[in-house]
């Protein structure tokens, strides 16, 4: 595994990086595909500021704990979604499926929801969970977002939890989701977001690599001024940033490696907190031009 990827320059190509995060998601899927039988709706929504802990109850109701413990969302992008009936929606690395199953709710009867994820693992469970709730006006496919498997033109409304960062190319990413969208259609992730400039913090870049990987998002974050940016690029308008959540320091610190806490813990407390403050769980909104 060490070797894969890394090219003449050391610098790890997009089919190794995705490679890595595959085995990374099938091992995922593998697990919650068991130990989610055994959750309960409480341990999944209150433990950790990622899964299901974004979401109100209200939003869970009636969904079976092993669906909902399947969450590894950063963030909620069903809060300004506004879904309506008749729509057609895609979850771009949709994960176990919460996503789609809320999405499928809002959208019926008439409407459908695409749920699209390159690995095989999770799309498997996903398509378990929908048979569970008996929802039929959802499908998952095999793929990636950096090539969707939809033709152009067809969808309403592009959503995203937490997968954008993990891609390697995400300007083909976004070209892709612009390219689904019917004219006038909408997008809404939702992402862990760099609010700030890190530069100005007495830490390395790699040491904030690894403190991303704690925070639950195992590739990288954009800034919102980056993710901005290749938005605008792709096409989109109308763009608007939304902070959901800051992390702190009490979630965050304990779960970093010893030695990097230890050289966090040798800073002003303020400066470690406004440093950890920087990472956000955000949801972003943009339009295609009609
Ligand atoms: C952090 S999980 C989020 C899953 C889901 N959205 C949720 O909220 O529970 C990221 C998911 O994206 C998928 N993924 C990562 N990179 C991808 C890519 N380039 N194309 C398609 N799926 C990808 C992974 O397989 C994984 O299921």
């Amino acid at each position: 595994m060490k070797d894969l990827g890394v090219n003449a320059g050391g610098i790890r190509t997009p089919e190794a990086i995705k490679a890595e995060l595959q085995q990374f998601y099938e091992r995922m899927a593998k697990a919650n595909g068991q130990t989610a039988l055994t959750s309960t709706h409480e341990h999944a929504t209150r433990n950790e500021r990622y899964g299901s802990a974004f979401y109100p109850d209200e939003a869970l109701d009636g969904l079976p704990q092993s669906i909902v413990a399947g969450s590894i969302a950063c963030g909620n992008p069903h809060a300004i979604a506004a879904l309506q009936p008749g729509e057609v929606v895609l979850d771009l690395g949709c994960g176990s499926g919460l996503d789609v199953l809320l999405a499928a709710r809002q959208v019926a009867p008439t409407g459908f929801v695409y749920g699209v994820d390159m690995t095989a693992e999770m799309v498997e469970l996903a398509r378990r969970n929908a048979a569970t709730v008996g929802v039929t006006h959802v499908e998952f496919r095999q793929g990636e977002i950096e090539s969707l498997p939809l033709p152009d033109h067809v969808v309403d409304v592009v959503m995203a939890n937490c997968v954008i960062n993990l891609s390697p190319e995400q300007s083909v990413a976004l070209a892709e989701a612009y390219r689904v969208l019917k004219p006038g259609g909408r997008l809404t992730f939702a992402e862990v977001m760099v609010d700030g400039d890190l530069s100005t913090f007495p830490i390395s870049e790699e040491d904030i690599q690894i403190a991303m990987n704690c925070a639950g998002c195992i590739f990288g974050a954009l800034t919102v001024a980056a993710f901005t940016h290749l938005l605008e690029e792709a096409g989109f308008t109308e763009i608007e940033v939304i902070i959901q959540h800051r992390h702190t320091p009490e979630e965050l610190l304990n779960r970093l490696p010893a030695a990097l806490q230890s050289r966090l813990q040798a800073l002003d407390p303020s400066v470690v907190r406004e440093l950890i403050g920087c990472f956000t769980s955000s949801v972003i909104r943009a339009q295609k031009r009609a």
